[in-house]
């Protein structure tokens, strides 16, 4: 037996055509590449939270002269929120990012690392994360829920 794994996915062609509450919340992560702290890989992420109660909470990577212990703009946003407004869940995450050596134009796109702790958030909260993915300009691509983008993912449910 044959199965496939499909989502539904959307691609703007620009943050113009995001609704006005998406455009505003893709512009805060757009400036907010400004206050990453990533000297060593010069490569500036930004990840900003939209709570059910309209309010926003902007997060950047965290990198060290130790390499491993940097930690990605989307792991310190879910931590961020879960302890600064822990009874809020996340509409939606806006993520971007810039390269200080290279393009920024094309949407970025979380690492496995950040995909299974936006997993685990959805799932502890039974709530859906809608991520907004792009670079400084360019296309913005939007996923419903975060669980789209990490199939055969492994969770709570996977040790009972
Ligand atoms: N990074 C993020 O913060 N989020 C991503 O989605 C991709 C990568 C960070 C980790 C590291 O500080 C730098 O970008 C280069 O990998």
């Amino acid at each position: 037996m044959q199965k496939e794994f499909s989502f539904k996915y959307e691609i703007f062609n620009s943050i113009d055509e995001l609704n006005s509450e998406e455009k505003s919340l893709l512009e805060k992560a757009r400036q907010n590449t400004e206050n990453a702290y990533a000297p060593y890989s010069q490569f500036n992420v930004s990840a900003v939270a939209l709570l059910e109660n309209g309010t926003t909470i902007a997060a950047t990577n965290q990198e060290n002269a130790s390499y491993p212990v940097g930690i990605c703009a989307e792991r310190t946003l879910l931590s961020a929120v879960s302890s600064l407004q822990p009874n809020q869940l996340i509409k939606t995450m806006a993520i971007s990012y810039h390269n200080l050596n290279g393009n920024s134009g094309k949407p970025i796109s979380p690492c496995g690392i950040c995909r299974q702790s936006l997993l685990e958030y959805e799932n502890r909260f039974q709530s859906s994360v809608k991520i907004i993915m792009s670079g400084l300009g360019g296309e913005v691509v939007v996923v419903e829920s975060a669980k789209q983008l990490l199939p055969f993912s492994f969770s709570a449910e996977d040790m009972k």
